[in-house]
């Protein structure tokens, strides 16, 4: 009876992996179009309470609306909620909630948007996905990096000398440093998109300026030891410090930050913008992996404890 049971189970878990990888499906507790913000019957409050207990979602902010195609072509939408101009769609991809938004170019609309998902979704871990300026030799047009910790470069003061660069007053040494078990997720993940010799792992320096110069860029690299720039990861990852919600930045060059970085840009961003859109799929796909062993596991122990007790009844 045991035996034969694990064997059910197993079963079912060899069908429900693969499933997870291709499509996925709702639990029936789920509300399939929940109304954020609505008023609601306290009875509908109860089982809402209930599910979202159980239900977390895994927030994804991009700047641009390339940078989010990809990832709502393969979801599958519920609702779409508007906030602060912001469309947040809400819904599965790759087997897990997902609330999807892309929040505008720059720190104060990323940083607007990252908060208004915190504050109105129950969310988990928030990625950011999309694309950057390589800097330094390292990295190479369509390279990925993904963000161990990032800085706001262009946060200080001017003084009769010019700019001096200022660390501000969250982090250590202004730097604000990204969840490790996501960063982990996404470099695996990255690497299988587009190959280990693709994938750096390092600081990526924030500022609102879209960087064309080989000046600057040595800057980043000499002052800020930064790998990647561009204009919205240190807000958002600001913003979920202080949340305290786990992030991660991942973001595939588009170009070099240097003279040529237009033309790049205009050429190459919808590739770089779909590889980065990629790779989160990957990572969400190796969550939901890991949550069907986790299902299975929790199944199986309960089964087990359940037949053992109608043995000794009977017994
Ligand atoms: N995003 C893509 N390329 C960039 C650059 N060169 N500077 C800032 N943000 C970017």
């Amino acid at each position: 009876m045991g035996t034969d049971y694990l064997a059910f189970l197993l079963a079912g878990l060899l069908a429900a992996v693969p499933a997870a990888y291709t499509s996925y499906s709702v639990s029936e507790e789920i509300p399939a179009v929940r109304e954020w913000g609505d008023e609601e019957t306290e009875a509908a409050d109860a089982a809402d309470a209930k599910n979202t207990e159980d239900m977390h979602y895994t927030g994804i902010i991009s700047a641009m609306a390339n940078e989010i195609d990809l990832l709502l072509k393969e979801a599958r939408i519920d609702d779409v909620e508007t906030i602060g101009g912001v469309d947040y769609h809400v819904g599965e991809l790759c087997g897990q909630h997902v609330v999807i938004a892309q929040a505008g170019v720059g720190k104060v609309l990323s940083a607007a948007g990252a908060a208004a998902m915190i504050d109105n979704f129950p969310i988990d871990s928030l990625i950011f996905t999309g694309i950057a300026g390589g800097v330094g030799d390292e990295t190479q047009v369509l390279d990925e990096v993904v963000a161990t910790q990032l800085v706001q470069h262009d946060y200080g003061q001017i003084t009769n000398d010019g700019f001096e660069w200022f660390e501000g007053y969250v982090g250590e040494n202004g730097r604000y440093p990204c969840d490790e078990e996501l960063v982990e997720l996404a470099y695996r993940s990255a690497v299988k998109v587009v190959g280990e010799d693709h994938v750096f792992k390092g600081t990526i320096a924030t500022g609102d300026q879209f960087v064309a110069s080989e000046e600057y860029v040595k800057v980043l690299q000499d002052e800020f030891d930064a790998v990647a720039c561009e204009m919205e990861g240190a807000a958002v990852a600001l913003v979920c410090m202080k949340y305290e919600v786990p992030f991660v930045v991942v973001r595939a060059m588009s170009d070099k930050a240097d003279g040529n970085a237009h033309e790049s840009y205009k050429n190459m961003g919808d590739i770089a913008a779909d590889n980065s859109s990629e790779i989160v799929m990957t990572m969400l796909r190796e969550l939901s992996g890991e949550e069907a062993v986790e299902v299975f596991m929790e199944e199986y122990e309960e089964e087990t404890e359940k037949s053992t007790q109608e043995e000794d009844t009977a017994a």
